[in-house]
């Protein structure tokens, strides 16, 4: 990007209502996971970002602990956000989680009213933001009240640091009691933000059918497996790829001959639809009506830019589906 965002911007991207929410998201959002960490080259991070807004992606996604070191990636984040983007803040949707681990001591984890509050503060601060526009549980808290954690999600929306709620991770029915809690609340539950991929299909498994019925949107994360769901693996394992790096989340032992066998056949499929795997898979998790957005991860522009050319082709046939469902076995 030059000084100003492509003024193409929104002619590119495709935008979905968030469930029967007022919000719209685009189709395809980057999440700050990977790449934007401490460790990571600052001009790149940033060329990626400011790449992803002039190709009309509005939505990023953070996390307290995202890095390494845990919080850098929001503070990436809120230098290019001061340097650059400021003048587009009412144009994006941002996003910041808390659920793992953050800091030591009882309230740096989990789900208490004591950890997410103070956690948000801390992530704002990082940011230099006022408020975000999403706030998420990022996993179900077995041991205290969820009537306490939505409470909490509850709050940051009424005390103006958050304006929408999202959970993260909830199995279908403590998604529906989170959602049933929200509501009563007065505070809507948003999203609710899960792995899904071609290797990852547990969401078909009710959670979908509860989303649809509460109205709440969903956003995938993870929808290349990490990066295993594109050709970078069927060669070995390249050098700069997430799998080869200390702090990468995708060890090389779940780089398996099997799923390099099916990804192999996946490539295939997706050349005769004139797509790269890349977005054939992305395409594949953005049929379900109830898929708001697809949540990518990216350390290049190229994948940015490859990610968005899903669009162009987001039909399947039924033989393609039946296809693809016989690849994964
Ligand atoms: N809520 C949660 O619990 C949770 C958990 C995990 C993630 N998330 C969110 O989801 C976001 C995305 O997760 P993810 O990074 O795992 O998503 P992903 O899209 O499945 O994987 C992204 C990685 O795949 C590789 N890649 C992407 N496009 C490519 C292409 N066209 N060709 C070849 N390789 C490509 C890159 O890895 P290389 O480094 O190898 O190039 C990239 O960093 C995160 O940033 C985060 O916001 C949320």
């Amino acid at each position: 990007m030059n000084d100003t965002p492509a003024p193409s911007r929104y002619q590119v991207m495709r935008y979905n209502r968030c469930g029967r929410s007022g919000l719209k998201l685009p189709a395809i959002s980057l999440g700050l996971w990977h790449n934007f960490g401490g460790v990571d080259v600052y001009a790149n991070s940033r060329t990626m970002l400011l790449r992803a807004f002039d190709l009309g992606i509005t939505h990023f996604d953070l996390a307290n602990n995202y890095g390494p070191p845990p919080g850098s990636a929001e503070e990436t984040f809120g230098q290019v956000l001061e340097k650059d983007l400021k003048p587009y803040r009412d144009e994006l949707v941002i996003s910041s989680k808390a659920g793992y681990t953050m800091w030591d001591g009882p309230y740096g984890d989990w789900g208490s009213r004591k950890y997410l509050v103070s956690s948000l503060d801390q992530s704002l601060k990082r940011m230099g933001l006022a408020y975000v526009d999403i706030f998420y549980h990022h996993r179900p808290d077995p041991e205290t009240p969820l009537e306490e954690t939505m409470q909490a999600l509850d709050y940051v929306v009424r005390s103006g640091r958050a304006l929408y709620a999202g959970i993260s991770n909830y199995p279908p029915e403590k998604a529906r009691q989170a959602a049933q809690i929200l509501r009563q609340l007065g505070t809507p539950c948003l999203i609710h933000q899960p792995a899904y991929s071609m290797f990852n299909r547990w969401v078909e498994d009710g959670l979908l059918d509860v989303l649809k019925e509460e109205g709440i949107g969903c956003i995938a994360f993870s929808p290349l497996a990490q990066g295993l769901l594109t050709d970078k693996y069927l060669g070995g394992i390249p050098e700069d790829s997430r799998a080869a790096k200390p702090h990468g989340f995708l060890r090389p032992a779940s780089i398996t001959p099997e799923k390099l066998a099916r990804v192999e056949k996946l490539n295939q499929l997706a050349k005769s639809r004139g797509q790269t795997l890349a977005q054939m898979a992305l395409a594949w998790v953005l049929r379900h009506e109830t898929m708001t957005s697809v949540l990518i991860g990216a350390s290049k522009t190229s994948q940015i830019e490859d990610a968005v050319g899903a669009l162009q082709r987001l039909d399947f046939s039924a033989e393609e589906l039946q296809e693809i469902n016989r690849i994964l076995g």
